[in-house]
C-alpha cells in the first residue's frame, strides 16, 4: 500500500503518453526538465550493483588496415584481428578507406534529421517493424525494464544498390546512401580478414552471406541532467554476424571486459568493429561476442551509427550452425543450428537481453 499519499505509479500509463508525443527523448529536453522521468530510472539495486565495478584504464585495440594489400602486412593484420576477436570481441580500425569528410558528414546528417522541426520527425515515428524507415525512442520501450535515455532512427534493406531511396528522409538520404555504399566494402574486407582469422579461405563468410542484410541504427543520446540515474544503452550483445560503429566525440560506449566496464573513447576518424552473437555461434565460440552498453553523459548529444550484418534476414529457410572446419572431436559443436528467421523474431521480442545466445543456441 502507498502510505506517502502520492498517486500510485502507473508505469505502462507513463511509457505511452511519452511514446505518443512523438518526439522521443529530446522533445523531453527541449521542453526543458532538470530531472528525468521516472521511466528512465534504473532500479536501485542495479545502480548499486554498478558502483563496484572498477573503471579499467586499458583501451580497446587500434589495428591499422594500411597496406593490408601487402602481403607481410595483410598477415600482421588478420593476425591482429584474430588476437582481437577471440578475447575482446571488439577492436578499432583506422586507415579503413573512409574518408573522415564521408563519416562527418552521416555524423551531421543524422544530428540534422533529430534536430529538425518536430513534426516533419514525427512523421517517420512508429514501431512497425515491417517499415524500412522507423524513427523511435527505445524499441523495446514496452518490454524493457528501464527505459533509455535515447531516440534512435532504424534504416534496413537488403543492399545497398536496392535501397529505395525516397523512402529515406530527405535531410539524410545523400549521406546515407553514400556511407551505405563504403561501409558494405568495409564489411566486405572485414569478413574476409575474419574469415583468414579462422584459419579459412578469405571468401568463406562471404561465401555463407554473412555480409548480406545490412541495418542501421542512427542513434541520438541527448545530454542528460541526471546521468547517474540511466544509461543510454542498456548493457547487451549484438545480435548479427559483425557490427560497424561510427561514433561522434562524445563519450558514452563501455565495454565489459574481465569483469570491469572499460570506456571506447572517440577517436576521429576510427570506427569500432564488434564481433555480434551469430559470429560467435558460427565460429564455435572462438570468437567473442561481447557485451557492451552505452552510458548517459551530461554533455550531448552523442550520436552514433551503428551498421549490423546480420545475414539474408528477408529469405526463408536460411540454417546457421558452427562451420564444420571449425568442429572436430576435441572441438564438439557448442551451439545447434538455428533457422535465422526464428532467431531474428525472437530477438526482438525478447528486447535486450544479456544472455540470448545461452539461453536460446546452446547446443
Ligand atoms: C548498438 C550499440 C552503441 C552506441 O546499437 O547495438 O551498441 O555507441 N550502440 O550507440
Ligand atoms: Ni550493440
Amino acid at each position: 500500500m502507498d502510505t506517502s499519499g502520492a498517486q500510485e505509479y502507473d508505469r505502462l500509463q507513463e511509457l505511452k503518453t511519452f511514446d505518443e508525443t512523438k518526439a522521443g527523448v529530446k522533445g523531453l529536453v527541449d521542453s526543458g526538465l532538470q530531472k528525468i522521468p521516472k521511466i528512465f530510472v534504473r532500479p536501485a539495486e542495479e545502480l548499486a550493483k554498478d558502483l563496484n565495478y572498477k573503471r579499467a584504464q586499458i583501451e580497446v585495440p587500434v589495428i591499422d588496415l594500411g597496406g593490408l594489400e601487402k602481403t607481410h602486412r595483410h598477415k600482421q593484420i588478420v593476425e591482429e584481428v584474430r588476437i582481437a576477436s577471440e578475447t575482446w570481441g571488439f577492436f578499432r580500425v583506422v586507415n579503413h578507406g573512409i574518408s573522415l569528410n564521408v563519416l562527418d558528414e552521416m555524423l551531421d546528417a543524422i544530428q540534422k534529421f533529430n534536430e529538425q522541426d518536430v513534426e516533419e520527425k514525427k512523421k517517420y515515428y512508429t514501431r512497425d517493424n515491417t517499415r524500412r524507415v522507423r524513427f523511435n525512442s527505445n524499441f523495446d520501450l514496452f518490454a524493457s525494464r528501464t527505459a533509455s535515455w535515447r531516440d534512435s532512427l532504424a534504416i534496413s534493406f537488403l543492399d545497398p544498390d536496392q535501397i529505395n531511396s525516397d523512402d529515406l528522409p530527405a535531410i539524410c538520404r545523400k549521406s546515407v546512401i553514400e556511407y551505405s555504399k563504403l561501409v558494405n566494402n568495409l564489411g566486405n574486407i572485414l569478413f574476409g580478414l575474419l574469415s583468414e582469422a579462422l584459419g579459412l579461405e578469405p571468401e568463406y563468410l562471404r561465401n555463407m552471406d554473412c555480409s548480406e542484410g545490412q541495418r542501421f541504427l542512427c542513434h541520438y543520446y541527448p545530454a542528460c541532467p541526471e546521468p547517474e540515474l540511466t544509461l543510454g544503452t542498456a548493457k547487451h550483445s549484438d545480435l548479427g554476424f559483425l557490427t560497424i560503429l561510427l561514433q561522434n566525440q562524445i563519450d558514452g560506449l563501455q565495454i565489459f571486459f574481465q569483469n570491469q566496464w572499460v570506456d571506447v573513447q572517440p577517436i576521429r576518424g576510427a570506427l569500432v568493429i564488434n564481433i555480434g552473437d551469430l559470429l560467435q555461434l558460427v565460429s564455435n565460440g572462438k570468437f567473442t561476442s561481447n557485451k557492451h552498453r552505452v552510458v548517459a553523459n551530461r554533455l550531448g548529444p552523442r550520436i552514433s551509427i551503428a551498421c549490423f550484418f546480420s545475414g539474408p534476414i528477408n529469405m526463408d529457410e536460411v540454417f546457421y550452425g558452427p562451420i564444420k572446419e571449425l568442429i572436430s572431436e576435441e572441438n564438439p559443436p557448442i551451439y545447434k543450428e538455428i533457422l535465422l528467421s526464428d532467431y531474428i523474431a525472437k530477438a526482438f521480442t525478447v528486447g535486450i537481453d544479456e544472455n540470448f545466445l545461452v539461453n536460446y543456441c546452446k547446443g
